[in-house]
């Protein structure tokens, strides 16, 4: 590509909730006159992956599936858009020089082709908190010898991140994570077992992918976020805290030995995240609801239920015990995911696989490679399988 003078960026996983909002954000910033687009991925949803490359201009579109090679050729037919499919295609989007890439992939399938960019010293948008549980300091590692910067995109991270005062990691005694607690707040566990995907996707607050709503119901996507917040700013696991906070307005707090607490606040509109990791570290100008407080009249607060929300209890069982339980509580977790979706477990049981998987790997050690990573997923994914097909055979 040729050298314009302008921003060259890269979204993985542009027709997602978070691809899209990249790309509504960009468009506030300036899109085609600011910003030269390398490469935009997708997976399933062709028609959408076409119509953005058109409309960013994108110089590479990707679809992960290789078996849409030939639908997105098509869409894409008479432009000059180079079109690729399969994982390597993926990491390849990842490596094609940039120099800000936005991992919105969701799951481990965005972490081959995010480390393609850490490594090649792209600053990162970390949306896709899996790089993070999953490879944990190997990932913070490949980012700093790439030798370009990782800023989150996670709205709880972005807070953290902007409240944390230059220079005073020292100070910092706790970091507090809010949660919505999601649309089963209030539900006793014998309610919750018996829902449905759909009731389960329905956030209180935030309009999401699937995998993340899924995850916000039954709090494992808190528990990611915990692992994920220990790897990024370098915490012990007791200096991470979960305070349940429904209306979603104070993204999350750190708290200083002084006794101050530092938050950020703001509507729940994942732009303003995404805004500030393009920008940072400077703040753009953005077209988003301001906060009202008259309006908002009161902030509530309640301690999370680690029985009726047993995630949150296994990312600490995950961070006290080191090893690959990040990888394998990941890879367990979305395995039961998909499985819950197919409607082949209830919502409960994805923490009872989730936890027999991490069990019975409690004396992994940890991976010193990525190849080791790749290999503990794919072995907690087979052990969750494994556990899924006995359970319905015994059904
Ligand atoms: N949504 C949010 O508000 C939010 C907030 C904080 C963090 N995050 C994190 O951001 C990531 C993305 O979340 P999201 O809500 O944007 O998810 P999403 O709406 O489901 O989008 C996921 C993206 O990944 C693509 N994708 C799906 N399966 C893939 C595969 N096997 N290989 C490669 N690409 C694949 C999708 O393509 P197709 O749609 O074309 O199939 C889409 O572009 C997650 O890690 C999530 O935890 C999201």
């Amino acid at each position: 590509m040729a050298d314009t003078g302008k921003r060259r960026i890269s979204i993985l996983g542009s027709t997602g909730s978070i691809g899209v909002n990249t790309l509504d954000v960009v468009d506030q910033l300036g899109g085609r006159e600011a910003f030269d687009v390398v490469a935009i991925t997708g997976n399933a949803n062709i028609a959408l992956l076409a119509e953005q490359a058109k409309a960013c201009g994108a110089s590479l579109a990707v679809t992960a599936d290789d078996a849409q090679y030939s639908a997105l050729k098509d869409a894409l037919a008479g432009s000059d858009i180079e079109v690729a499919a399969g994982r390597d295609a993926l990491i390849e989007a990842g490596a094609r020089d940039s120099d800000w890439v936005m991992a919105a992939i969701v799951g481990t399938a965005g972490l081959a082709p995010t480390l393609a960019a850490a490594q090649r010293g792209a600053d990162i948008a970390l949306a896709n908190k899996e790089c993070l549980v999953s490879a944990g300091e190997l990932f913070i590692n490949a980012v700093a010898e790439g030798g370009g910067r990782l800023i989150p995109v996670d709205s709880e991270h972005s807070a953290i991140f902007q409240s944390l005062e230059d220079d005073q990691h020292h100070a910092v005694e706790r970091i507090v994570l809010t949660a919505s607690g999601g649309p089963f707040r209030t539900w006793t566990r014998e309610a919750m077992a018996g829902v449905t995907v759909e009731t389960a996707r329905a956030h209180p607050n935030w309009s999401m992918g699937l995998k993340i709503s899924i995850g916000s119901a039954s709090m494992f996507n808190k528990a990611l976020e915990m692992i994920e917040a220990k790897h990024l700013f370098d915490l012990r696991p007791d200096q991470i805290e979960v305070i349940v906070h429904p209306q979603s307005v104070i993204h999350s707090m750190v708290g200083y030995t002084d006794g101050s607490v530092l938050a950020q606040l703001g509507c729940p509109d994942m732009r303003t995240a995404i805004g500030y990791a393009l920008t940072y570290p400077n703040r753009p100008k953005l077209n988003v609801e301001r906060l009202d407080f008259a309006k908002l009249a009161r902030l509530d607060f309640e301690a999370p239920d680690e029985v009726r929300f047993p995630a949150l209890r296994l990312a600490r069982t995950a961070l006290e015990r080191g090893g690959v339980q990040g990888a394998a509580m990941n890879a367990a977790e979305e395995t039961s995911f998909h499985a819950f979706c197919a409607g082949r477990i209830g919502f409960l049981n994805m923490a009872d696989i989730t936890e027999q998987v991490m069990d019975s790997m409690a004396d992994y050690g940890a991976a010193t490679t990525m190849d080791e990573v790749f290999t503990a997923d794919a072995e907690a994914r087979r052990r969750a399988g494994e556990i899924i097909a006995k359970n319905e055979m015994a059904a």
